[in-house]
């Protein structure tokens, strides 16, 4: 089967720019985390990746570690790349990090040059491309200077294996060093990914303040809260689920529990109202956020990334439509 994207792809979406930098984003993008492993089923994950950029959907985020088993969510993407999306190189913008254990002993984690050097060298074996577009830092180190680790971000950059600098994670003041840093270094941050839903606001705490100022972007990360802001626990923990595959023990504390379903369960009676469907209203409603450049959506279905397209087109919310979404949540 040969893929040729639809000629409708550009007409669907409205592009943000990511910060004060020359590039644009998609609202939506799409993180393979989960769902594109060596463990699923990769005629599934390749459908997916083609109707998201079908839709206009330009930008695919990746990490070392993405699987499981680690590694191997770059490969999928790699082999997509060969056999579909080589053509359209000039179209996507493909993003990679390394800060969490990739491989075993000192070298595989965290934020050495070492490591950030020769991760970003695996994860271009891996997709088969000569660059990738954004390279992270995935989370902040501790133990190694903050100028090593911008350091190495800048060496990637000028060393022709990403074209921009990113960083994840990051708190207000780490980001504004890290910020400083890489501006003297020549090659300014482009963006931050931080987790953003409505049962995760930590970045109005003050990152959101320090990204304006910055002229950084932001792409929002798990803004569905790993599929627990949608309507498919409402009645159960339906089979093939994320929460059902991982027996509820998901990252970043995201578990089904009945007061977040009580909760969803009155924001899915606004999203409806609002003629959208809860997955919708939840990731319009982190767009609302003028600094905010794109939705990170993860999706393990076809119809996941057409729901989040659609979701573009209906992105205003009325004061009242908001302070009740406020009152749901702080219940
Ligand atoms: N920088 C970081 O540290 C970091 C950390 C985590 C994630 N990320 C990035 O963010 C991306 C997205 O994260 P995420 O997967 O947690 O995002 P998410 O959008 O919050 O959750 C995605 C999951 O929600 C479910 N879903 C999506 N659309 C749905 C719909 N319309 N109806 C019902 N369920 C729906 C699916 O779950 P099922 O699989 O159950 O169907 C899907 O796998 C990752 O792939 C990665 O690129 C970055």
């Amino acid at each position: 089967m040969t893929y040729l994207p639809a000629d409708s792809r550009y007409d669907n979406l409205t592009y943000r720019r990511s910060g004060r930098s020359g590039l644009q984003l998609p609202p939506v993008s799409l993180g393979l985390w989960y769902n594109f492993g060596g463990v699923d089923v990769f005629e599934n994950g390749r459908a997916v990746i083609h109707r998201a950029f079908d839709l206009g959907i330009t930008h695919f985020d990746l990490a070392n570690n993405y699987g499981p088993p680690y590694g191997s969510a770059e490969e999928t993407f790699g082999r997509i790349m060969a056999k579909d999306l080589k053509p359209y190189r000039d179209e996507l913008i493909i993003s990679s990090k390394a800060g969490y254990d990739m491989w075993p002993g000192p070298y595989g984690e965290w934020g050495s040059r070492k490591y950030l050097v020769a991760s970003c060298d695996q994860s271009l074996k891996r997709m088969g491309l000569e660059y990738v577009d954004i390279f992270y830092h995935h989370r902040p180190d501790p133990h190694t200077p903050l100028e090593e680790t911008m350091g190495a971000l800048d060496f990637i950059v000028r060393s022709g294996r990403a074209l921009y600098a990113g960083i994840s994670t990051y708190s207000p003041e780490q980001t504004r060093a890290a910020a400083k840093i890489l501006r003297q270094l020549g090659t300014p941050c482009l963006i931050h990914q931080p987790r953003y839903n409505m049962f995760d606001r930590w970045i109005e705490d003050g990152l959101l303040d320090v990204l304006e100022d910055e002229g950084i972007g932001c792409i929002g990360f798990s803004p569905l809260a790993q599929g627990i802001l949608t309507n498919k626990y409402l009645q159960d923990v339906p089979d093939g689920s994320r929460a059902a595959k991982y027996e509820n023990q998901l990252h970043w504390g995201d578990k089904v529990t009945q007061t977040r379903l009580a909760k969803v369960a009155k924001l899915n009676e606004i999203a409806q109202a609002r003629g959208q469907s809860m997955a919708q209203m939840a990731i319009s409603w982190t767009l609302r956020l003028p600094t905010m450049t794109s939705a990170l959506i993860g999706a393990s279905k076809v119809r996941h990334v057409e729901e989040a397209v659609a979701a573009t087109h209906n992105l205003a919310f009325s004061d009242d439509e908001l302070a009740a979404i406020e009152g749901i949540l702080a219940e």
